[in-house]
């Protein structure tokens, strides 16, 4: 089937309690191994790129190859969305594309600039029925081309979030409760505040909610870049039960990038490390792909329960 927008995904996820990965793709082996997994399990799946990652594959080649996927995996429900677009210009360029959704992330700016940049993406986007994602509040960590250190890291107000959502029409919305980008998201114990997700369930029930930051960092990847050479100490994320209340209490897009990087990266460096020799693509990309595909699978079955729901 063509690619959807995520209107009708997200519907359903909020009907029956489970959320929709989001799945940062950058290359062809990440793209092949998320819709593997997502025809398996038979689960819709949003694929997104970040304007780094857009500029580093190349838009035409990207569209190619998200194209190819729709293909290769008819039954499956598939968007295409721009991650963290920090600019008008840049979610034009994607709506104008083919793109079904994009994110305006106003966060950097105060709320009123945020909310005068949302409207405009939305007015543009919904005249060409694609669908907008906007955040309020900040994550903690690195956002794309921003920098928000630690100690700025500020929840979403659920007050503001309501009169946000009214003000600009946005389809979904990103909060901040206590995730943050990358492989270090907490430095004791794992938190995230569910009590503001209730709060904001409660005064916006029919907005989706989505957590960005959201990667497990899962430790076996993690242990296995040190053991082959990477220095990862102390990485930390957000483990699978927490992501799974969050996808049981109302959130309903879950954005996982850090942990595919590490899924690639620990079966290259696993392949250079007892291989030395090795230098065709093939030999250390084909099980990239593959432990690509597995965590992905993992991550619809077990924790946001998606499987069959395409
Ligand atoms: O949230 C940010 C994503 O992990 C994308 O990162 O800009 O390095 O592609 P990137
Ligand atoms: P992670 O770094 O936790 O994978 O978050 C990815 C993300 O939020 C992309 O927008
Ligand atoms: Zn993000």
């Amino acid at each position: 089937m063509p690619l959807v927008t995520t209107k009708e995904m997200f519907e359903r996820s909020m009907k029956e309690h489970y959320a929709i990965g989001a799945f940062n793709v950058n290359n062809m082996e990440i793209i092949q191994g998320i819709i593997d997994a997502a025809k398996e399990e038979n689960s819709p799946v949003i694929l997104q790129a970040s304007s780094s990652a857009i500029k580093y594959a190349r838009i035409n080649y990207l569209m190619k190859m998200v194209e190819a996927a729709c293909e290769e995996a008819p039954n499956i429900p598939i968007a295409l969305h721009l991650d963290h677009g920090p600019d008008f210009e840049t979610c034009k360029m994607c709506i104008d594309a083919g793109f079904t959704s994009v994110m305006i992330d106003g966060s950097k700016y105060d709320f009123e600039e945020n909310v005068a940049i949302t409207k405009k993406v939305v007015d543009y986007a919904h005249a060409h029925g694609v669908v907008v994602e906007a955040e309020l509040g900040k994550l903690a960590g690195i956002e794309d081309d921003v920098n928000v250190s630690s100690d700025d890291a500020m929840y979403t107000d659920p007050v503001q979030a309501k009169e946000f959502v009214e003000r600009t029409g946005c389809d979904s919305l990103a909060i901040a409760i206590g995730t943050s980008h990358g492989a270090y998201k907490f430095k004791g114990e794992a938190k995230l505040r569910f009590d503001i997700l209730a709060k904001i369930k409660e005064l916006i029930p029919n907005t989706p909610i989505v957590l960005h930051g959201a990667s497990t960092v899962i430790p076996e990847l993690v242990e296995m870049c040190n053991k082959y050479g990477a220095d990862i100490p102390g990485a930390k994320g957000v483990p699978d039960e927490m992501l799974h209340k969050a996808s049981v209490n109302g959130v309903s897009k879950i954005n996982v990038d850090t942990d595919l990087r590490l899924a690639l990266t620990a079966q290259i460096r696993k392949v250079f490390s007892e291989d030395p020799g090795a230098f065709d693509p093939r030999k250390y990309l084909t099980p990239a792909r593959e432990q690509v595909k597995n965590t992905v699978q993992h991550k619809i079955r077990n924790v946001f329960s998606s499987n069959n729901k395409a």
